[in-house]
């Protein structure tokens, strides 16, 4: 927390009346606990115990987990597994076989998942490609730091200390489940699914033990579900907002692909959302619930767009067009919470510019109609995007030993 600005504090705790986007309002400290109702009738499964997700975890990998960190196999583990990269690719010899076991079982498919569906939704991906990264990437970045449960437990885990290998990581991820040949024998999601899995698991044991947390066992099942709507939820809401043209076919193909990788990453079925409908339920149920303002948000962002601005070319995207994006992306309040700091000029501008360019690349306006400054955006749009896809190129997931060093 030393590290934390003055300033990033004073902005997190002055932003606590904000009102706006996500249907959020309040923030979450600010709330009485709300009672659970989504019905699991909505969910894949179609029935459950309905039991609050805030309390359930992972029962299968907690423990698991838990006992390797003990045993002091986890490194050992992450280098057996560091060449473990095909969906199809048998696991290496040499693992602990309680863990050979569990991941045996961890990455079969569920046995609802529909090939059909998952070749659809590669392809959505590809010609979506722009807005879906757009919104997974940078959008679902910004927002996660808005989520406090989520800011303090990335701050305060071995990656808080490496924002830059984090979200090489992250990217990887993103990158997996938008690939083409995402749950193809020669893909990497599932891989990826169950290396998150087995991280999580371990977050859940390490963080208990770091001076700096405080609270309840992290991740429970409702934070995971929160997440994952700030990824194709989001990124749905926004696609609609924008009037991109998406067909039924379509959306239920994107939101099969994030149900099944929801399944691969150990959230149970009876809370993975069965249709639309019961996903934007869930989403306005929970996310206000667990959404606000948090001095290690506020930091994370500031790393998050400063990385962002570094390290896209620095000709065609500047600091204020970043700061803007992340505005336009989240909204008003998240961006507030985050300390985003407002840009009189991108600020005005980019409302205006991107549906154009939206109606542009859906073909529903000329060329002439699309002024020079909407392109300025195009561009800081690629960069973005590049930075996003390359970055996870360059690392592999991990699972941690340690938490951020004091
Ligand atoms: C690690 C994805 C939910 C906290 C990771 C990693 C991925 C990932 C790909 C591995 C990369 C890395 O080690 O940095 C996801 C997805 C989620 C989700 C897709 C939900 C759909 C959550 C939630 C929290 C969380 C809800 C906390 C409330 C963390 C932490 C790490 C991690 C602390 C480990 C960072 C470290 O190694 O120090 N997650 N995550 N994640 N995740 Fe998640």
């Amino acid at each position: 927390m030393a590290r934390l600005s003055r300033r990033s504090a004073l902005i997190s705790g002055g932003a606590l009346g904000a009102l706006g986007a996500l249907g959020t309002s309040s923030p979450a400290q600010a709330r009485s606990p709300l009672r659970w109702t989504w019905q699991p009738s909505g969910s894949v499964a179609g029935s459950g115990a309905g039991a609050d997700p805030r309390w359930v975890w992972d029962e299968e990998a907690d423990p698991l987990l838990a006992s390797l960190l003990d045993r002091g196999v986890i490194p050992k583990v992450n280098e057996l597994l560091w060449n473990w990269e095909r969906n199809e690719q048998a696991l290496p010899a040499g693992l602990p076989s309680d863990l050979r076991d569990f991941m045996e079982h961890a990455r079969r498919m569920p046995p609802w998942a529909d090939k059909n569906k998952l070749e659809r939704a590669a392809e959505f991906n590809k010609s979506r490609g722009i807005y879906l990264n757009l919104c997974n990437g940078p959008g679902g970045g910004i927002l996660a730091t808005a989520i406090p449960n989520e800011a303090r437990s990335v701050y305060y885990s071995a990656g808080g200390a490496d924002m830059e290998d984090r979200v090489a990581k992250t990217s990887l991820f993103g990158f997996a489940v938008g690939s083409l040949d995402a749950y193809r024998p020669g893909g990497s999601c599932v891989i990826e699914c169950v290396k998150t899995r087995l991280v999580h698991a371990a977050v859940r044991h390490l963080l208990q033990q770091s001076p700096h947390w405080k609270g309840d066992i992290p991740i429970s099942q409702e934070d995971m579900l929160v997440t994952w709507h700030t990824l194709p939820t989001f990124a749905m809401r926004k696609m609609r907002e924008w009037n991109v043209p998406i067909s039924k076919a379509d959306s239920d193909a994107y939101l099969h692909v994030w149900q099944v990788t929801a399944y691969l990453l150990g959230i149970k079925e009876e809370y993975i959302p069965a249709d639309w409908e019961a996903a934007y339920a869930q989403s306005d149920q929970i996310l206000p619930r667990n959404m606000g303002p948090t001095p290690e948000g506020v930091k994370l962002t500031d790393i998050l767009l400063g990385q962002l601005a570094e390290q896209t070319s620095p000709a065609s995207i500047s600091r204020p067009l970043c700061n803007a994006l992340a505005r336009y992306l989240v909204g008003d309040q998240v961006a507030d919470w985050d300390g985003i700091p407002r840009e009189p000029v991108w600020d005005r501008l980019l409302p205006q510019m991107w549906p154009l360019l939206v109606r542009f690349r859906e073909g529903l306006v000329p060329l002439p109609l699309v002024p020079e400054a909407a392109w300025t955006i195009d561009e800081a749009l690629r960069q973005y995007i590049l930075f996003y896809l390359t970055k996870g190129k360059e690392t592999k997931i991990e699972i941690p030993t340690h938490n951020r060093p004091e």
